[in-house]
């Protein structure tokens, strides 16, 4: 097994070591423009093995060469948001960087699965599908897992309860229109709507869409990765150990839920082919309108991208 992670700024570091740390591959290369960073970052990693007891070998680089025969690649080069600026304000700068890491990345790595972190999510998703030319199943973005984390987190702390009893449903794509899923979202099996009131319930949703600029408004320099990395490996880890698991993952729907040519977040089973089934569940009509005005916004995004 060897995954590519192109980008060796916050996210793209740490998806790394996550990857390293947890030995879900035989080789790391982490990629990156500046010179220095990903071999200096690649090589520190590669230290923490023996102490790790995880037998990867960590190599950075500023080319694609020692990317060739990935299994997976995942993007997360591009620029992250400051104060002030909305995840499309990346748009014009990222679609341009993603563009050609993804024409890149596939050249070397003609049978990748592909994951897509950098922001706008479904927009960039999107971008590398069609840089890549790869099927949907190969093409899959994160946001989700992450958007569900905090959900999942912010649950746990209100209820005073573990966050592992905790789970939670997010879809729609990763912007200030996703749909956190009440409905699905249980402790212990229990939903939440029994546990809490509406009002509480409303609050923890408004949090989680805000979830990202809460993080950058206390970092000022940058947006959150320890958080997005994790979801990230937890991606990663399902297909590289063909778990197929469920999870929420922007996906190119074409007819699912009603929705064609836009990726958006869903319910979808990750395994060794990459997307294997997308999951579709019965929405209720205000969730299902929803979802539709999330994607409006996706395509809107997507109309002005320029490749
Ligand atoms: P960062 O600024 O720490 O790192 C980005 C790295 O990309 C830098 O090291 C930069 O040199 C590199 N880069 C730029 N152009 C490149 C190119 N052409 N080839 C290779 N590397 C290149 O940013 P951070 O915090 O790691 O975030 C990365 C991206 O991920 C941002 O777009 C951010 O908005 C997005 N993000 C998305 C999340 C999601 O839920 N989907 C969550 C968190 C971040
Ligand atoms: C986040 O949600 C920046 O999209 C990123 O933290």
């Amino acid at each position: 097994m060897k995954i590519t992670v192109i980008g060796a700024g916050n996210v793209g570091a740490t998806t790394a070591q996550r990857i390293a740390d947890k030995a879900l591959a035989n080789e790391v290369v982490l990629v990156d423009v500046v010179e220095g960073i990903p071999q200096g970052k690649a090589l520190d990693m590669f230290e923490a093995t023996p102490v790790e007891k995880s037998d990867v070998r960590v190599i950075g680089t500023n080319g694609y060469d020692e990317t060739a025969n990935s299994d997976l690649v995942v993007i997360t080069a591009g620029i992250a948001r400051k104060p002030g600026m909305s995840r499309d304000d990346l748009m014009n700068t990222n679609s341009a960087i993603v563009k050609s890491c993804a024409e890149q990345a596939v050249a070397k790595s003609p049978n990748a699965i592909f994951i897509v972190v950098s922001n706008p999510l479904d927009v960039m998703a999107w971008v590398a599908m069609k840089a890549t030319g790869l099927p949907r199943h190969r093409v899959i973005g994160m946001a989700g897992v992450l958007d569900a984390a905090r959900f999942r987190s912010f649950i746990a702390l209100e209820l005073n309860v573990s966050v592992e009893d905790v789970n939670a449903f997010v879809l729609g794509g990763h912007g200030d229109s996703m749909v956190p899923l009440a409905r699905y979202s249980t402790v212990a099996g229990i939903p939440i709507t029994e546990l809490m009131d509406a009002p509480t319930l409303e609050r923890l949703i408004t949090r989680t869409r805000n979830g990202g600029i809460e993080i950058v408004n206390h970092l000022k320099t940058g947006s959150a990765y320890y958080a997005p990395s994790s979801a990230t490996v937890a991606m990663v880890e399902s297909i590289v150990k063909d778990k197929k698991r469920i999870l929420p993952c922007s996906v190119h729907l074409e007819g699912e839920y009603g929705l064609k040519g836009v990726f958006v977040g869903v319910p979808v089973k990750l395994g060794k082919k990459g997307m294997e089934q997308i999951i579709q569940i019965k929405l209720n009509p205000d969730e299902a309108t929803a979802l539709g005005k999330s994607a409006a916004d996706v395509e809107s995004s997507i109309a002005k991208v320029k490749l």
